[in-house]
């Protein structure tokens, strides 16, 4: 197999992007356009791509991931102009090379691995990626010759009238035979419409030379989208998050409604998972087999193991083990682990909070800088109280322990295993094993208060 190189076109302007950033770290589906770009083409197997950027690589870098070379284009004069800034790289070596654009995030790998496979069944000197559009409108043209070949391209300003009517048009992707294409880079000018140089002009100089140019029209016209301003954004926004859903229930994960289901890039969901609507996974979430979510629900850089069900919640950077419940209405916060079969109730926020297998907080509490042992139980209204104002401090509760309602736990404070806490306590002291803390003032009954009061004031009571 001969060497792959790639190479990727950013360094034009954005201009009608009408940001301070630049155009391809613009976000589709929670990840930058070039983040994309880079992920898909090192899947189809290219391995380090280089990025053909006007300035700045280390705020690229933040971005991007991958492994990926940067090389600058000071001053844009085109498309060849572009690849020849990679010529240091890559002239003379034996391969082919792919060229792609910054800003066309939804090309998929697959298709990125049509184009290579035609390339090489046809012994191309290049294969472009074609589109059939129903408005070609500012697009080069695909001119092809009679056996079906590609003899040029001719860029819109430049075409006649009659080229004008042509509607399969160059998406800017191509796979080319990586000698012959710094050979031809040579020979382009910029004598054009745009005085640019174009690379599209390399293909009549391939046709000249006797080269085969093949076309590869694309199998649907969404994933060639060119991301220019943030309507189109956002359209690239609706395709990838289809194509994202679709690899997703093709590996059997099941949608109520895929189009208000938001899964990033990044995230790995098991088999016989459901997933109700308005659910949103992004980062680096992971989700198990068998797993219930949504709907309303927010996963974020979380890991969910099989079994497990999140109804009408958020969870940032936190762990949910196997068969534990989460909802309705929870907030776990960052550095959180739910434990196997415990269950989170309802308007219950936890942080940086562990609890143990089998421990129920089921309602109305603020856990925060805590670990709770198993099978404990957390009564309606409990809360940690965390911070003293200056520091926060942990509070531990043991296994099998009993928190009463409506209790306040002031940390540093341990609870021992099965040991309980009176409903209504503030608990300020350690609770040892087994023990029972009250700390609450005894209640006292004034007998026949009311009527006295009453009197005094002058007034009838209400019987
Ligand atoms: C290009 C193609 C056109 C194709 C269209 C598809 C040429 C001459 N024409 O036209 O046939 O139909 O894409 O969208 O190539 N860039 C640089 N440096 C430059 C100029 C451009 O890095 O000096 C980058 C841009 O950031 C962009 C890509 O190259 O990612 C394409 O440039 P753009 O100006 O959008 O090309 P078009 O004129 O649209
Ligand atoms: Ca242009």
């Amino acid at each position: 197999m001969s060497e792959k190189y790639a190479i990727i076109l950013a360094a034009g302007q954005g201009t009608r992007m009408k940001s301070k950033v630049n155009k391809v770290l613009q976000p589709v589906c929670g990840k930058a356009m070039l983040a994309h770009v880079v992920d898909r083409i090192r899947q189809a197997g290219f391995a380090e791509p280089i990025a053909v950027i006007r300035d700045k690589p280390d705020q690229l870098r933040e971005y991007v991931k991958d492994p990926i070379h940067f090389v600058t284009q000071k001053e844009q004069k085109g498309t060849a102009h572009a690849v020849m800034m990679a010529e240091p790289l890559l002239a003379g070596k034996p391969g082919v090379t792919f060229v792609v654009c910054g800003d066309t995030p939804c090309i998929t790998v697959e298709t990125y691995k049509r184009i290579l496979q035609m390339h090489e069944e046809h012994q191309a000197v290049a294969t472009i990626l074609t589109s059939y559009v129903k408005d070609p409108t500012g697009y080069g043209r695909i001119i092809r010759n009679e056996d079906g070949y590609v003899a040029r391209i001719v860029e819109h300003k430049d075409a006649t009238e009659e080229e004008r009517t042509i509607n399969e048009i160059n998406t800017a992707t191509y796979c080319f035979n990586n000698e012959k294409l710094f050979e031809a880079l040579k020979q382009v000018d910029n004598k054009n419409a745009q005085g640019e140089y174009y690379l599209t002009d390399v293909i009549e100089i391939f046709q000249r030379a006797g080269d085969l140019i093949v076309a590869c029209p694309a199998e649907n016209e969404d994933e060639i989208i060119g991301v220019n301003d943030r309507v189109a954004l956002a359209k690239a926004q609706e395709i990838m998050q289809r194509q994202i859903n679709h690899s997703h229930m093709m590996n059997g994960v099941s949608m109520i409604n895929p189009a208000t289901t938001y899964i990033g890039p990044d995230v790995k969901i098991g088999r016989d998972t459901v997933l109700y609507p308005n659910t949103y996974l992004d980062g680096e979430t992971v989700v198990g087999e068998d797993c219930v979510i949504g709907p309303d629900t927010q996963l974020r850089d979380t890991r969910v193991a099989d079994g497990v069900i999140v109804e009408r919640s958020v969870v940032l950077e936190s762990e949910i083990m196997e068969d534990a419940k989460v909802g309705p209405f929870s907030y776990i916060r960052p550095g959180s682990q739910v434990g196997p079969r415990a269950k989170i109730g309802d308007f219950v926020e936890l942080k940086k909070t562990i609890v143990g297998e089998g421990t129920k907080v089921p309602h109305l509490s603020y856990v925060g800088d805590t670990t709770i042992g198993q099978f404990s139980n957390i009564g309606c209204g409990v809360i940690s109280v965390n911070y003293d104002g200056v520091n926060k401090h942990r509070t531990v509760i043991g296994d099998h322990a009993f928190i009463g309602c409506n209790s306040n736990l002031v940390a540093p404070v341990q609870v021992g295993d099965h040991a309980y806490v009176a409903a209504g306590s503030t608990v300020t002291e350690d609770v040892p094993t087994e023990a029972l803390a009250i700390a609450r003032a005894r209640q006292v009954n004034k007998e026949g208060y009311v009527p006295k009061l009453m009197s005094k004031h002058g007034k009838e009571q209400n019987k």
